[in-house]
């Protein structure tokens, strides 16, 4: 049986600080703020669904302010969390949390579900998860919900002026490509059709969110996918050194993402999309911990293998209490 595995959050606060200080202007008037997408940025809608795919034990959340599990695949706040602080609005909600209701509805909300991908074959592993169209529909269900409220234009309006965040692509590798040898995906696409593949449905994804309003949208693209602990343990490395495969595929599907992005931009006429280049972020941080005031780098990554009973491999990043301690 194949285990399977979550695309963990790596040195999110770190990420989100250097996100947030080229983006986010501080001291914005509120603004609403809509997340879409995987594990990454999914602030708990998980746990209201039958799914393996779950952070609510512990050790997730050890660093939150609670100390408890939440729901977020991270040891503490994840990088939805920390753009919402700079915008000066509280966390923004998982969707399916009973708790968004009547005015914290104008905040946004939050549609991300762990362990899906671009594809809707991604994460079929993981059952009954929210895959894009799902969330699509319910950021549908949403505004009709804001418009009850506040009447349809201010609801378009909100919609237009908010943040908008999507952070995709990582499971169609991790859960998805690289999952075995002989996954279906791989047996059909080489690697570079495989990403030329994504980028063209993810385009498709990105259209349907225009056409639901949003008009700031940033896109963050993959992280260093050799370096996720699941794939480490597969590739047998030892001495750390990243998968180089999953690697490559985040080199050659990253870039075509930024142009198509840049292509959208110039067909819509105006600066719709904004890349976020986590790979780059990520790699400055580990290769230059102390500019972003980490000084124990030993400390930065751990690697908590689970009981293989307990199924996920976890890797937890202490990196925002370090964080907190230095700056
Ligand atoms: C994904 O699945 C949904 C529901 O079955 C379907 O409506 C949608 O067209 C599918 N998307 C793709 C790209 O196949």
């Amino acid at each position: 049986m194949s285990i399977p595995r979550i695309l963990i959050t790596t040195l999110t606060v770190a990420l989100a600080m250097a996100m947030v200080a080229t983006i986010v202007p501080q001291a914005e008037a509120a603004r609403a703020f809509f997340v879409f997408g995987d594990s990454l940025v999914d602030s708990g809608n998980n746990n209201y669904l039958a799914t393996t795919a779950r952070a609510d034990s512990p050790p997730y959340g050890i660093d939150y302010p609670t100390h408890r599990p939440t729901g977020r695949f991270s040891n503490g706040f994840n990088f939805p969390d920390i753009i919402s602080q700079s915008m000066g609005l509280e966390p923004t909600l998982p969707y399916l949390s009973p708790e968004l209701n009547g005015q914290r509805l104008l905040n946004g909300a939050n549609f991300a579900s762990a362990g899906i991908g671009i594809l809707n074959d991604t994460g079929i592993q993981f059952a009954n998860i929210l895959r894009m169209f799902s969330q699509f529909q319910l950021f549908e269900q949403y505004q009709q919900r804001v418009s009850a409220i506040i009447g349809t234009d201010r609801t378009q309006q909100l919609v237009n002026d908010a943040l908008v965040l999507i952070t995709l692509g990582g499971n169609d590798f991790v859960n998805n490509y690289f999952l075995t040898p002989f996954a279906p995906r791989r047996r059909q696409f080489s690697l570079p059709d495989y990403c030329r593949f994504l980028v063209s449905e993810y385009r498709k994804l990105l259209m349907r969110l225009y056409d639901l309003g949003g008009r700031r949208i940033l896109v963050t693209g993959t992280g260093p996918l050799g370096c996720v602990p699941a794939e480490l343990a597969m590739s047998g490395s030892t001495n750390g050194e990243c998968a180089p495969e999953p690697q490559r595929a985040a080199q050659i599907f990253n870039p075509q993402l930024f142009q198509m992005l840049q292509n959208l931009n110039r067909e819509l006429g105006s600066d719709v999309f904004i890349t976020a280049n986590a790979f780059a972020m990520n790699t400055d941080l580990i290769n230059s911990p102390q500019r972003f005031g980490l000084f124990d780098a030993a400390n930065l990554i751990f690697l908590i293998r689970t009981s293989s009973s307990l199924l996920y491999r976890l890797q937890v990043c202490r990196s925002a209490q370090i964080y907190s301690k230095t700056t």
